[in-house]
């Protein structure tokens, strides 16, 4: 048996042997992925055969997310496998990759949701739902996470991120690796991983997508690289680059970030794969004349592997026979994707059991496990007189709002095997659960003249409010985040008819809800929750299970704030210099003669159906000095945290840390440790988080790591507004 196909050797000598055995067609082959649309399927087809394709995207168009157009046909993907692995001359399967980003058959909240339920293994149960569901059809690789940090809400895409900071960012990408490729990559029901888009592509000016993206190093290393190397960390199995140029490259084209970074840095050994289309795009960037620059450009910057275009099948050969590409830089993008294809089991299982689709798709377990994680995702923000949870009365409730007859939107905007018919809207939902509560179920139409009709003998109207699912995602940015002002309209007529007003508001990003907020007693942010929000959401609203979310993205209170983010540089000339802050936690000069500096929520905020009573906090222990600090040596902080209301609830107590005098400017605070505990009505309980050097630590002037010796405040709160500050010294 040759050594390649003899699965006791590790992955890195079976490449090796196999690479020996390569043409040169036959290794720019493996670099190339096809999409599998209908006109390239006689293309898959003659290059499988021929050994000459790498892998083949279940896409219909470069907008897969937002274009649910392609259906998977199993029986096609066994086909071309069989070509692949029993006709061309070396038998190398392809690799099946799909945009699996929040679910498969069921689908979960949006990343941001699942990011503000502060739990990754909410997260990694989601990833793990999507492996088992999606394998199932013949998928092996998806590329998620995608860990941009989004700090600007009219980009579209924040909704696939995890929000705003780094240190939840990379926990919850952490997460996300290994709940899709398990421990056992080569289990049949796990995916590869693929970390996207490296990096930057969050930081679009306007927050419009692809723009450019201004970065400085320093501030590359400090946010934007951190979820990246937190994922490399987790051993993800492939990086996606980016359509956006930064410092003067395009991220699909920058040496220094694609190899020097994440190869030489940080010691990683996974494959590159470009974003669709983004080698081509070298050229619209004005870095490349023409395909076989670009092809040469993208390769020699990092990139392994062509998604969707030409440009390496094209011209790779003719450069490399041309001496303007060494052949050590296309095996060695050969031998990464190889080696991914031997963890991944591929020549042991190419073929895809096509009976196991029927037996996992949308189990009841995987339901509950996407109901959970609408529930632990959604973030109460108002609850004035502790409105909610309702109780169940009589035709109590005007249900009404744009939304709640929706099905569509509930799934968010990456899915493309979620089906819309099989969602229960919130009328359905409500129906089921509490049908005796329900004065009317306004036609989305009609709201008004339901709450009219009805409003005198109801108590409350729930309103189901927010934007379409179609509002985000890929090349949906918008510049006005505003809420609609007919539903701002909506709920003031409630108000005004003297009822008690709940808005539920889905949606992909922070939204404006200052103008809507005065006429409402309660918000709750579902987000766009997933195959289960609508039982979720009924669950919730009466108590059946709890709000578990905070905020991981900051909430403007109008939109010329923007951006505005909690872990922002404290200037040179900060209100207040470290006095006490003011109210409403000023920590800069105002900014605006027109509108407050301050956002209407904060990073982090959220409220339980109970009251907790923050109480002392101090250090319990601390290593006694840097050098323990480095040695390991952990900081750990004490919290005692009272349930003083009448309900259990979560508490999510947060711990962010300042670093008072560094190499660099450092952030008022940076989230660096948080936990969630459940506390019985009137239970008292001492928590305790723990921090080590990576909390202290940072990327200094010449981009090295560093962990100063001096002053910190070390903060605990249940928001990134509302912290016990703790002085901390750190001796040399
Ligand atoms: C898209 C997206 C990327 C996605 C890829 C494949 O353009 O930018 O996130 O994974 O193409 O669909």
């Amino acid at each position: 048996m040759e050594p390649y196909r003899d699965s006791t050797r590790p992955p890195a000598e079976r490449a090796c042997d196999l690479l020996e055995r390569m043409t040169l067609d036959e290794k720019i082959g493996q670099t190339v992925q096809i999409p599998s649309h209908e006109e390239k399927r006689a293309l898959i087809a003659e290059k499988a055969a021929a050994g000459q394709l790498g892998s083949v995207i279940l896409a219909g168009t470069t907008f897969a997310g937002n274009d649910p157009c392609h259906q998977i046909d199993r029986e096609a993907l066994n086909d071309f496998q069989r070509l692949a692995v029993e006709k061309s001359r070396l038998g190398i399967p392809l690799l099946y990759g799909r945009d699996v980003i929040h679910g498969h058959r069921t689908v979960f909240p949006i990343p941001l949701a699942q990011a503000a339920s502060f739990d990754p293994e909410i997260v990694r149960q989601a990833a793990r739902v999507a492996a088992i569901e999606a394998s199932a059809d013949g998928v092996h690789w998806t590329f998620a996470p995608m860990v941009d940090i989004s700090r600007d809400p009219r980009w579209g895409r924040i909704a696939e991120s995890y929000g705003e900071d780094p240190f939840l960012s990379g926990l919850m990408g952490q997460a996300a690796v290994r709940g899709f490729q398990s421990d056992n990559p080569a289990a049949v029901d796990t995916l590869l991983a693929c970390a996207k888009h490296f990096v930057g592509y969050g930081a679009a000016e306007g927050g419009r997508d692809y723009n450019t993206a201004e970065i400085t190093l320093h501030t590359l290393r400090n946010i934007y690289l951190v979820p990246f190397h937190r994922c490399c960390e987790a051993g993800v199995a492939s990086v996606m680059s980016a359509f956006h140029d930064l410092d003067g490259s395009s991220a699909s084209s920058h040496h220094g970030l694609l190899t020097k970074v994440l190869r030489e840095e940080w010691g990683w050994g996974g494959f590159v794969v470009s974003d669709w289309g983004s080698v081509w795009d070298l050229i619209a960037h004005g870095l490349a004349a023409n395909d076989a620059d670009a092809a040469r450009l993208a390769l020699l910057a990092g990139v392994d592997m062509d998604m969707c275009t030409n440009c390496y099948s094209g011209h790779l050969a003719a450069l490399i026979q041309a001496g303007h590409l060494p052949l050590e830089r296309l095996e060695s993008a050969v031998r990464r994707i190889l080696e991914a294809k031997f963890r991944k089991g591929l020549f042991e299982n190419p073929f895809l059991d096509t009976s196991r689709a029927a037996q996992v798709m949308r189990l009841p377990a995987h339901l509950e496990a996407a109901e959970k994680a609408a529930a632990a995702g959604s973030v109460l923000v108002k609850n004035d007189h502790g409105l909610l949870p309702l109780a169940r009365r009589p035709k109590s409730v005007v249900l009404a709002g744009p939304f709640g007859q929706d099905q569509r939107s509930l799934l968010g905007c990456w899915t493309l095997d979620g089906v819309a018919a099989e969602t229960p809207s919130f009328y359905e939902a409500w129906r089921e659960l509490a049908p005796e509560s329900i004065a009317s179920q306004a036609n989305p139409a009609l709201a008004d003249q339901a709450l009219i009709h009805f409003g005198a003998r109801a108590e409350t109207a729930v309103l189901f409010l927010g934007e379409d699912q179609a509002m985000t995602g890929e090349l949906n940015s918008v510049a006005d985040i505003a809420l609609p002002p007919a539903q701002v309209e909506l709920a003031r007529h409630a108000k005004q008819r003297g009822l008690r007003v709940v808005a539920v508001i889905q949606c992909g990003r922070p939204l404006i809800l200052t103008q809507l907020e005065p006429w409402c007693d309660a918000i709750l942010i579902l987000w766009h929750a997933g195959s289960r929000a609508a039982h979720a959401t009924v669950k919730m609203l009466f108590g059946d299970l709890e709000p578990g979310g905070r905020l991981p993205v900051t909430f403007p209170r109008h939109p010329g704030q923007i951006p505005l983010h909690y872990n922002h540089k404290p200037t040179g000339k900060p209100f207040g210099r470290f006095q006490p802050a003011r109210e409403d936690f000023s920590t800069v000069a105002e900014k605006y003669l027109d509108v407050s500096g301050q956002p209407l929520y904060p990073f982090g905020h959220g409220l339980a159906y109970t009251q907790f009573r923050y109480g002392s906090a101090r250090i319990q222990n601390s290593p006694e000095n840097r050098a323990a600090l480095l040695a390991g040596g952990q900081l750990v902080v004490s919290l005692e945290i009272a349930n003083t209301g009448s309900r259990a609830g979560t508490a999510v107590p947060q711990v962010y840390v300042r670093d008072c005098v560094a190499e660099v400017t450092r952030p008022v605070r940076e989230l660096k440790a948080f936990g969630k505990f459940l506390l019985a009505p009137g239970e008292v309980r001492e928590i305790r988080l723990a921090i080590g050097q990576e909390a202290f630590g940072y990327y200094g002037q010449n981009g090295q790591w560093r962990v100063d010796s001096g002053r910190f405040f070390v903060e605990v709160g249940d928001h990134a507004h509302s912290t016990i500050r703790l002085p901390f010294d750190l001796p040399a």
